[in-house]
């Protein structure tokens, strides 16, 4: 009775581990194609970072707001970046968009489900069982349950909608990443609205000026539309939605009805669920079992890059989740190959940043909802008050590393004795001792520091 079972399920394995090897050569190649655009003008006028705020632009929807970041202020545009935060009421649903670039998304709290129009080409992955009678079997794209800590990622085009199926507010930070070779429609962020009436985010010109805007089906004749779909034309002006006042979020009534994975399944998500159309595009980078540094009482990083999530390698995109417990200090660093776009997530802290003049160009006590951009290779070191303090670190390459400054495995440690000794014009035994400090990985505890600004260069 075991074979006839075991032979198809050994067939169905073998295509989907070819299917999924077929992936990876294929996505190799297109990274060796691939170079992230060079050198924007922007980075040269760095001389002063500066904590900002989404009071860019404001949407206020039926479902919950839509707030955006400035995406002219220079150190957004030096890493050629665009942030946008929503927040979505219990029951809201945010209408399916698409975007000119691709995106990271970091939900901060809440739970809901989220589905993509990944990738054109995949087939539907939910099908309801037949039922004897049944005129309509519904299908649609695969949906992921989503909750505080994950990461979502978006190729550019494709288009997503998500639903909050919880009792608290669902709040997530979007980051697109306009300087990216996908994007091939110059730098302003572009929002292309599936369905709704809602003016764009990132508009040009922000809360100064007030901009109209529609779904993608209005730029479309109406009479065309309704035979193209083959509806009425009543029908047809429902989908361009000129009279819809509800904006981008709209509110469900009775909950949303979809088909999807039974609960649980969050479980094995790296298991089959990968190869099912080839990628997987979501991580709990926020939770605690997934930091890869944790030092009781400092804090725990935990780094999401193409390795561990290879949909990444396509986007050139990758992200740092940083917690820091009362006074815990990240050791000064620098980003190796990419720029870091930090948005903090709560608690307090003091975050210093140096360039490459020896100059300090940001020196700031952050809060939540505050983002700063820690240029390529600035020095940055993060000291947390009494209540902690945690973000989330968009970054601009699919493989960002950092290195320290201090401590186990950072610059000076690597460095012969002899030439430390000659570079500070210090002892041996000091030497040995600058070598030696902090042994503890790169988070530890400091008690909390005057405000002082000793020996630093103002820019
Ligand atoms: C956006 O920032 C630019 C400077 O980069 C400034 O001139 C403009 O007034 C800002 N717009 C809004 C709406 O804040």
């Amino acid at each position: 009775m075991g074979k006839p079972v075991i032979k198809p399920l050994v067939v169905l394995l073998l295509s989907l581990i070819l299917v999924s090897e077929c992936a990876a050569i294929h996505s190799q190649k297109r990274r060796m194609g691939q170079r992230v655009k060079l050198s924007l003008e922007e980075c040269g006028e760095l001389e002063k970072l500066e904590a900002i705020e989404p009071d860019y632009y404001r949407i206020e929807a039926e479902g919950g707001v839509t707030e955006s970041w400035n995406h002219t202020n220079k150190m957004l545009r030096c890493a050629g970046v665009a942030l946008v935060r929503r927040t979505v009421k219990p029951g809201g649903l945010v209408l399916p968009s698409y975007t000119n670039a691709p995106q990271l998304m970091y939900y901060v709290q809440g739970s809901g489900i989220q589905g993509m129009t990944i990738f054109p080409s995949c087939p539907e992955s939910f099908e309801e069982p037949e039922e004897a009678g049944q005129e309509y079997r519904e299908q649609h794209q695969k949906v992921h349950e989503i909750r505080g800590g994950d990461i979502i990622a978006i190729p550019a085009g494709i288009g997503y909608w998500f639903y909050n199926n919880g009792d608290v507010p669902l709040v997530v930070v979007i980051l697109l990443h306009t300087n990216n070779v996908a994007n091939q429609l110059g730098t302003l962020p572009r929002r292309f609205y599936i369905a709704g009436n809602t003016e764009d985010e990132h508009g040009e010109g922000g809360r100064e000026k007030s901009i109209s805007g529609r779904n993608v089906f209005s730029g479309i004749s109406l009479n065309l539309l309704a035979q193209v779909f083959g509806v009425r034309v009543e029908t047809a002006r429902k989908i361009q939605g000129p009279d819809d006042k509800r904006k981008n979020i709209v509110m469900v009534e009775g909950g949303l009805d979809v088909v999807r994975p039974e609960p649980g399944s969050r479980a094995n998500a790296n298991g089959l669920e990968e190869t099912i159309c080839t990628l997987r595009v979501r991580e709990a980078v926020g939770s605690a079992a997934r930091a890869d540094i944790y030092v009781p009482h400092a804090g725990r990083i935990a780094t999401l890059n193409s390795i561990k999530l290879p949909i990444l390698a396509d986007l050139q995109l990758s992200a740092e989740r940083g917690v820091l417990y009362k006074y815990g200090v990240y050791v000064p660093h620098w980003n190796l190959n990419a720029h870091s776009v930090m948005y903090v997530t709560g608690g307090r802290g003091r975050v210093q940043v140096g360039d490459n003049k020896g100059k300090n160009v940001f020196d700031n006590v952050m809060e939540e909802g505050q983002v700063v951009v820690i240029p390529q290779n600035f020095v940055a070191v993060m000291h947390a008050g009494e209540e902690g303090f945690e973000w989330i670190a968009f970054k601009t390459g699919e493989n960002a590393m950092i290195n320290t400054l201090i401590g186990e495995s950072s610059a000076i440690r690597v460095l012969p004795v002899d030439v430390v000794a000659n570079m500070y014009q210090v002892s041996r035994e000091d030497a040995q001792r600058i070598k030696e400090a902090r042994d503890q990985a790169i988070l530890f505890t400091l008690p909390p520091l005057e405000e002082e600004t000793d020996g630093m260069a103002k820019a």
